[in-house]
């Protein structure tokens, strides 16, 4: 993949001499969302635990709401070392490192834990090498956001056949349009930053993102039905730019990872407090939730079947796959 410069701007640490002579930096970090969401969630505790490791010598600026670049920008420029870090959805990264598609692949995570699991564990170790391989960026940190449900402005959707007619957004994801396609829709790909403004100038009808990133980027004003689908478990990664990685000492590389580990379970613990009263803010605010009819079956069916061996190739081959179910029990 060719990357290609998108900011004239400098995104990256600014160092300067302390009076005790040590050089401190402050690094840029990138939030695709708007504050309040789970990848705010896990920056703000990342910031906390790593300015405190490093003695507050080294500090973390962050820019949420997409300030510093849509969520392929920021991927882009951390891959060349012009910018920090970011924190992004995964669906996302995978234009830039097809293997960790596989998380992306519809219905394979089934529960948060799930999602921890496979996050935390082996798989998750084996997917940050390949994106430093394939992207110089490393992930660090986990989000864990829920599942992606699907809202839009028009009509509730319980079936299939609801949807037909309605227009979609998707990221620019592969995996996330052969869905919507085996759905019997064809959805429109755009960026992450363009969306609240697709939504509410209705270039679009909906979308799909967890119900604390609906509330988080108030699509409750733009949107009014949700449907309660389970197809795709949001994971939202914190990246660091490999190049300022390796440039660190010992010290703060360990920082980093660490403080990596602290935000993902502080994410994971967050989640679990906060998705169930946001859900019913966003009824209060006057969403009507409905779930998808007989427990999602034809959703899954269309999507499971027909999806999983399209990308067998872009995630690594089906044995990925395979590893991952295994992982989880199945
Ligand atoms: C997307 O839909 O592009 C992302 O999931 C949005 C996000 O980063 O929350």
């Amino acid at each position: 993949m060719t990357f290609q410069k998108a900011f004239a701007i400098p995104l990256v640490a600014a160092a300067s001499m302390l009076a005790t002579g040590a050089w401190a930096a402050t690094f840029k970090v990138a939030v695709g969302d708007a504050q309040g969401g789970t990848q705010w969630e896990l920056a703000t505790k990342f910031k906390q635990s790593f300015e405190q490791k490093t003695g507050g010598k080294h500090k973390l600026d962050l820019f949420p709401n997409g300030q510093l670049g849509s969520e392929e920008d920021t991927v882009n420029n951390a891959s060349m070392g012009t910018l920090d870090f970011s924190v992004l959805a995964v669906n996302n990264v995978t234009p830039f490192s097809p293997s960790v598609g596989v998380l992306t692949l519809p219905y394979v995570i089934q529960s948060a834990e799930e999602a921890k699991t496979i996050t935390m564990g082996e798989i998750g170790k084996e997917l940050t090498a390949n994106t430093v391989r394939d992207a110089n960026v490393r992930i660090v940190g986990w989000a864990y956001s829920g599942f992606r449900v699907l809202t839009n402005s028009k009509k509730p959707v319980r079936t299939l056949a609801d949807l037909q007619g309605l227009k979609i957004r998707v990221p620019k994801n592969e995996i996330m349009i052969a869905t919507y396609q085996a759905w019997g829709i064809n959805p429109t790909p755009m960026a992450w930053s363009e969306t609240f403004t697709a939504l509410q100038q209705r270039v679009v009808d909906g979308q799909d993102n967890p119900y604390i990133t609906v509330a988080a980027m108030k699509f409750n004003e733009v949107q009014k039905y949700i449907t309660n689908v389970r197809y795709v478990f949001s994971l939202e990664p914190m990246i660091v730019s490999e190049s300022v990685f390796k440039r660190q000492p010992a010290d703060v590389q360990k920082a980093i990872l660490e403080a990596g580990n602290e935000a993902s379970e502080h994410s994971y613990k967050w989640l679990m407090e906060t998705e169930d009263k946001i859900r019913k803010d966003l009824t209060a605010m006057g969403m009507q939730i409905d779930d998808a009819a007989n427990g999602e079956k034809e959703f899954i069916a269309k999507a499971s079947t027909a999806v999983w061996p399209k990308f067998y190739q872009s995630i690594g081959g089906k044995d990925k796959l395979d590893k991952v179910l295994k992982t989880l029990g199945r």
